[in-house]
């Protein structure tokens, strides 16, 4: 329904664009809560996020790109969709000895290493398996059960991926989220979600698409004005300074005429004119942010780590490789 905006509404815009306009960029306070203190280091697959403000000490296990593919009768009518995932993976080499691997084993003895380290919550952060199979899902649950350590699950682009199938990728993302990925969330919401452990809150947004919703943003401009310590999990990487659209979510360069793997993974190409606004702006609040300890993200299948703003972003190296990233948290300054 259109609608005269009324005047005083009109006036108030004008003021607040005109205000906005003559406000030099870098000087613009940060709303909400003053910056917690906070600092990182990094150890091999070791990081370490200390703030005064962690109740206690502790460990939380990240596992990103495990990219299992066993599938069974089930996927039969989709192996058109899921043939050439299916096969991208089926035996590794491992990330440090070079010796032969394969994606369950690596999945297995990162479990057995979060026992080990005693991680009180394992994040899964995406392209868990290679495509939609439930015979993988199932497989992967049952690990989880099994290692009883409790576990958080935001989505790669491959999880809820049949290459090929039409649509716009943000219903086959719903569809097959729902219909096979469903106990990788347990009960908690696809998009976005949150766990809260030791004073520290453990914050998952999707960005598979490589674009955030504004239902997402919303979620995110929440957890910050909380001022509670955040620990942000997303699959694809956030764009920082001299890197490729690998690190595709808020890249300035990722579009249409940037997307280079569109045929291969029979998707539609990326969006003409790049990002959304509202992905733009995600970027932008998520290295403002004043709580934000660090974001970990997968997708690259390579260990980076950015700082943007004093903010780390920590890119585990792939799980399909026997790699998997420990975070401990340090109560101190
Ligand atoms: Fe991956």
């Amino acid at each position: 329904m259109g609608m005269q905006p009324d005047r005083r509404d009109f006036i108030s815009r004008s003021l607040l664009a005109a205000t906005a306009l003559s406000a030099p960029a870098a000087a613009a306070p940060a709303a909400g809560p003053d910056k917690i203190p906070s600092s990182f280091a990094l150890d091999g697959n070791r990081v370490r996020l200390f703030s005064p403000r962690i109740a206690k000490g502790f460990t939380v296990t990240m596992i990103a790109d495990t990219h299992l593919f066993r599938d069974d009768e089930r996927d039969e009518a989709f192996r058109q969709f899921s043939g050439r995932m299916a096969g991208a993976y089926n035996s590794t080499r491992h990330f440090l000895t070079g010796q032969p691997t394969n994606p369950e084993q690596g999945f297995v003895e990162a479990l057995q290493a979060a026992k080990t380290s005693k991680s009180e919550l394992v994040a899964l952060v995406g392209d868990i398996v290679s495509f939609p199979s439930q015979a993988a899902v199932e497989w992967a649950v049952a690990r989880l059960r099994e290692a009883s350590i409790p576990w958080i699950y935001t989505a790669g682009n491959h999880d809820w991926h049949y290459e090929g199938m039409p649509g716009p990728l943000d219903s086959l993302r719903a569809t097959w989220s729902r219909q096979r990925l469903a106990p990788l969330y347990q009960q908690a919401p696809p998009l976005m979600s949150v766990r809260e452990l030791h004073g520290v809150r453990f914050v998952t947004i999707d960005d598979s698409t490589y674009e955030i919703l504004p239902e997402q943003l919303e979620f995110f401009r929440e957890q910050v004005a909380s001022g509670v310590p955040l620990v942000l999990f997303v699959h694809i990487p956030l764009f920082a300074p001299g890197r490729d659209t690998g690190y595709g979510c808020g890249h300035p360069r990722w579009g249409a005429a940037s997307d280079t793997g569109f045929e291969v993974e029979r998707r539609p190409k990326w969006r003409e004119g790049g990002h959304t606004r509202t992905t733009l702006d995600f970027h932008r609040e998520v290295f403002a942010a004043p709580n934000l300890l660090g974001v970990f993200a997968g997708h690259i299948h390579r260990a980076s780590l950015d700082v943007v703003n004093g903010i780390p972003q920590f890119v585990g190296n792939a799980n399909a490789t026997g790699a998997f990233v420990e975070i401990e948290l340090v109560p101190q300054a």
